[in-house]
């Protein structure tokens, strides 16, 4: 465990599934935490409950990361009622699987909107506001690497992030700030939509031979945003138990 002791945190999409797990990590590291939402205000506030009852420093703010003023007023918000911001972990994504030729607009503007733009709206601000020093992560996914049927545009979405955060780690690199990507494999939450059958080919194809589970992500991004990765730089880690 590292000591995140004094430093502040946003975790985008924290009150479920893995940014909620992430959420939770960082805050028993040390970090206050905002534990970001949109629509599930309940659930954010039961994670800051369980952070509060183990001892932590969290609150909850209502953002999309697809609006630029919220994102704003999230960086706003955060920094008033904990304090210069060390930490950033962009975790917020938006999915839809279907063939390519049945794409439509609306399909695009859902998960454009969420993964590439919203990541264009918080590097900008991480980049702005974050402490020398800091501490940038953006989520994107093994589908980037690894065409899967259907899953042309939710990897190209991803895909923006992905570049996004690269290129910003050579421009705040000057002041120690680090951003790195963090790719998850096929993991246990709400947003996974695959069938029993298709979860079991999975983990028959998986060296490590289970389903991810959210604290296994977590665990691999609170080693990034710890001082022992400060040499480690615009770099993208496969969490996947193997599969990639
Ligand atoms: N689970 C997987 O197998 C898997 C695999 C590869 C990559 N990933 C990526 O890992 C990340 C987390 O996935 P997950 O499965 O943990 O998600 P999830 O369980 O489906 O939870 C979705 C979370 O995203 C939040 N959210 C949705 N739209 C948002 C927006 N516009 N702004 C801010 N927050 C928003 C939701 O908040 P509300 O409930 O308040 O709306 C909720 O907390 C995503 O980027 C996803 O693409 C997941």
């Amino acid at each position: 465990m590292s000591d995140l002791t004094g430093k502040v945190a946003i975790v985008t999409a924290s009150s479920r599934g893995i940014g909620r797990a992430v959420a939770k990590r960082l805050a028993q590291d040390g970090a206050a935490v905002a534990v970001n939402y949109v629509h599930s205000a309940d659930k954010a506030e039961a994670v800051v409950q369980e952070i509060e009852a183990a001892g932590g420093k969290a609150i909850a703010l209502k953002a999309t990361v697809a609006q630029r003023d919220d994102v704003q007023r999230l960086f706003d918000e955060a920094e008033q009622q904990l304090g210069k911001v060390d930490i950033v972990v962009n975790v917020a994504g938006a999915s839809v699987f279907k063939p390519h030729v049945q794409l439509t607009d609306e399909d695009f503007d859902k998960v454009f909107s969420v993964n590439a733009r919203g990541a264009m709206y918080m590097l900008q601000a991480a980049a702005n506001r974050i402490a020398d020093g800091g501490r940038i992560v953006q989520f994107s996914t093994g589908g980037t690497m690894m065409p899967i049927p259907g899953g042309g545009i939710y990897a190209a979405s991803k895909a923006a992030g992905e570049r996004f955060a690269f290129a910003l780690a050579k421009e705040v690199g000057d002041r120690q700030i680090t951003v790195n990507v963090v790719s998850p494999g096929v993991t246990d939450t709400d947003g996974l939509i695959m069938g029993e059958e298709d979860v079991a080919q999975l983990v028959q194809q998986t060296p490590l031979g289970r389903l991810g589970q959210p604290a296994d992500v977590a665990d691999v991004v609170a080693f990034l945003v710890s001082k022992d990765a400060h040499w480690m730089t615009g770099q993208n880690l496969q969490v996947n138990g193997g599969i990639l």
